[in-house]
Parts: structure tokens; C-alpha cells; sequence
């Protein structure tokens, strides 16, 4: 068999971006430790699967937020976009739309509301409340009016976390063009759009104020303990989005495949549960929903696949990501990705990763 288009990606991506923006995407926070263990605590665990099942039809259809999807991912929130692909998010959200999946748009999106939503993709807005939250209130307002369909409340940033960028050469916001970010920002950006001051004192009434003023679902990305789990369901969160940000914020913090049992746990099926970090294979998302999650979305593969072919990359990378949990559900006895709940162990067995990447 050839290899995976997910396994190329990388490597094509890295010839079409210019270099400080391939190094964003590539890199996490502090020392990189989160960001080396991601795929490695999926890569660690162990199935039990289940036989004499009848496996002929296996059907991957997803409810998430009462939207039905064609299969249980989507694509995580990531900014610059527009500096993949000429369309960015737009591109992106086509390619999602013809997957049958959901697309979460980066509230430093380059591409605006309008565009995205003429796609006809389903898509979530991502958000940072800023510390004035009466400044966020614009680009709430027309997300909602342009059709975004939940909000998605990034609650791990307070601040950026600390990343080093490649040692020589300019950093990304030199070279960004300020028409890859800001499209839909409703204040003045500086060239780093990130920067802008984010509220340091989130708490659990930022759910219901968001819930409020949108009147949408409410999802809060960035969870990782179950207790916080908790508290977020108690303020009205609609989901619970396991993730450490892609390794990119607070350093040497668990592998998310690590939080998933423990989350499921503290909120039973009061609110959906989401996961996202390392997860490079159909069967990584196997083993989340076996863990419990309801649906798992990707970032990294799916930007270098926009990268290296547009469109058609990113159609070709979910398409591997789709064929690849429906063999592995077959395989492992599941009809359905309900079936797959607990056919895992909730805790890693040792060993050393034996992914394709690392056997090269
Ligand atoms: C280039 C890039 C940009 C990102 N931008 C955002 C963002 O604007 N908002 C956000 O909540 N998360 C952002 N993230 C984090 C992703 O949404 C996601 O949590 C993470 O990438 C998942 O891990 P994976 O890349 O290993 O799949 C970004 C990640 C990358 C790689």
C-alpha cells in the first residue's frame, strides 16, 4: 500500500510556506515537551476490541450541537489560513462542507463571516473574550448574524504562551500580510493580532454571558481537568473541548489523550465532549471516542494539507482521517462510533511510538 497523503503533508507544507510561517504552525510552547507527547499518549494506548459483531454496515453519522455530521471530526480553530492558501478560511470551509464535517473559524481569521458562511459548511466561531468584554460584543454579533452555528469559548489563553521562532530570519508577524488575519475584527488590530489584551479573569459567568448574548451553544475549548469539566456544565457549556492548545500555551501539561476517561467521567452525557492534540490517524480517533469523546478535531495536518494542494489537500486528508476510523470501527467490532465507547484501557501502556513518521 502507499503511503498516507497525512504523512506527506508535512513535508509538502514546509516546501510552500515561507519558513517563519511553517515554524508557526510546527511550534509549541516553552521546550515543546506537551508538543513531542501529543500523538505519542494516542500512539500509547490499547484496544480491546470486540468480535462476532455484525460490522457490514458501519455508519459514522454524528450529531454535534444538533447539527448532523458525516463523520465524528472536524477542524480545529487556526489562524492564518491565508497564508496556505489564497482563499484560507474560505478554502478550508468548502473543503468541509463537501466532507460533511465542521469547520471552527479562528477569530483571527483572514477570510470574513460572509465568505465562510457561503460555503454552506456548518461552522463555529472561535473566540477570545477580551478584557473589556463589551469589545467583543461586534464580533459576536456578526458571527451570529452571518450564520455561525455555536461559539467556541478558548478559555487556556489568558495570555500567549511563550514560543521561540526560528533562531535567524524575521519572526511570523513580520511576514504575515495583514490581509491573512483581522478580516472579521471589529477594533484596530496591531501587526501581531494576537496580542490584544485578553480577559485574565474568565470565570464560569463568561458562559452564560456568552450563551446570552449569542444565543448559541456554547463550547469551552481548552479544558483539561474534571473538575473544571464540571464547573463549565454547571454554567451552561453545551461541550467541553478537551485540549491544550496544540502544546502551545502552558508547557509539560498532560497529553489530552490523558483527559478524555476522566472528563467523560465528571460530566456523564449532561454535555458533549471534544478532544483535540496529536490526533494524526482515523484510528487515534478510535481510540478518543473509546475513551468517550463525541467527536475529535484536528489542527497541524489539516493546515499543511491546505498548504500543499488547496482544496483538494484538505478534502484528501479528512477523506484518509474518515476511511481510516471506519476501517479501524470495523475492525475493532463497532458499528457506530457509540459502539466504541470503553473499548479502551483509560491509561497508557508503555512502549516506544512505531508511527510511520518515526520509522523513516
Ligand atoms: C497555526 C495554528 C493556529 C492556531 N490558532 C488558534 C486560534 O486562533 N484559536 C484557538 O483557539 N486555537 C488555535 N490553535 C490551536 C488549535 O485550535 C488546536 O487546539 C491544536 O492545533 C490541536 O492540536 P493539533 O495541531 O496537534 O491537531 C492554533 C493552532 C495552530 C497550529
Amino acid at each position: 500500500m502507499t503511503r498516507r497523503w497525512l504523512d506527506q503533508v508535512e513535508t509538502l507544507a514546509r516546501e510552500a510556506l515561507p519558513p517563519a510561517v511553517f515554524r508557526y504552525v510546527a511550534e509549541g510552547a516553552r521546550n515543546e515537551i506537551s508538543l513531542g507527547e501529543a500523538s505519542a499518549a494516542w500512539d500509547a494506548m490499547r484496544l480491546a476490541p470486540r468480535v462476532l459483531r455484525d460490522v457490514r454496515t458501519v455508519d459514522t453519522r454524528t450529531t454535534l450541537l444538533g447539527a448532523d455530521f458525516a463523520v465524528p471530526l472536524g477542524i480545529a480553530p487556526m489562524t492564518l489560513q491565508r497564508a496556505a492558501d489564497p482563499g484560507g478560511e474560505v478554502t478550508m470551509a468548502a473543503a468541509a462542507h463537501l466532507a460533511g464535517v465542521p469547520m471552527v473559524l479562528s477569530s483571527n481569521a483572514g477570510s470574513t463571516f460572509a465568505d465562510v458562511a457561503s460555503t454552506g459548511a456548518h461552522w463555529w466561531l472561535q473566540a477570545y473574550v477580551a478584557a473589556e468584554r463589551s469589545d467583543t460584543v461586534p464580533l459576536l454579533e456578526s458571527a451570529v448574524a452571518a450564520g455561525a452555528e455555536a461559539v467556541v469559548l478558548t478559555a487556556d489563553t489568558p495570555l500567549i504562551g511563550t514560543r521561540y521562532s526560528l533562531p535567524e530570519g524575521p519572526g511570523v508577524w513580520e511576514v504575515a500580510d495583514p490581509a491573512w488575519v483581522g478580516a472579521n475584527a471589529t477594533t484596530p488590530t496591531g501587526a501581531d493580532p494576537e496580542s490584544r489584551a485578553k480577559a485574565m479573569d474568565l470565570g464560569p459567568a463568561d458562559i452564560g454571558w456568552l450563551a446570552e448574548t449569542t444565543g448559541l451553544p456554547v463550547v469551552v475549548k481548552g479544558v483539561m481537568r474534571p473538575d473544571d469539566a464540571r464547573r463549565c456544565v454547571e454554567a451552561g457549556a453545551a461541550a467541553i473541548w478537551i485540549s491544550n492548545h496544540g502544546g502551545r500555551q502552558l508547557d509539560q501539561v498532560l497529553a489530552t489523550a490523558h483527559c478524555v476517561a476522566g472528563v467523560r467521567a465528571a460530566v456523564g452525557e449532561s454535555a458533549q465532549v471534544y478532544v483535540d492534540g496529536g490526533i494524526r490517524s482515523g484510528l487515534h480517533a478510535l481510540i478518543a471516542l473509546a475513551l468517550g469523546a463525541d467527536a475529535v478535531f484536528v489542527g497541524r495536518p489539516i493546515f499543511h494539507a491546505l498548504a500543499a494542494d488547496g482544496g483538494a489537500g484538505v478534502d484528501r486528508a479528512l477523506r484518509e482521517y474518515a476511511d481510516e476510523l471506519v476501517e479501524s470501527l470495523r475492525l475493532a467490532g463497532c458499528a457506530s462510533p457509540q459502539d466504541a465507547r470503553g473499548i479502551v484501557a483509560p491509561t497508557p501502556t508503555a512502549g516506544p511510538s512505531n508511527r510511520p513518521e518515526t520509522r523513516l
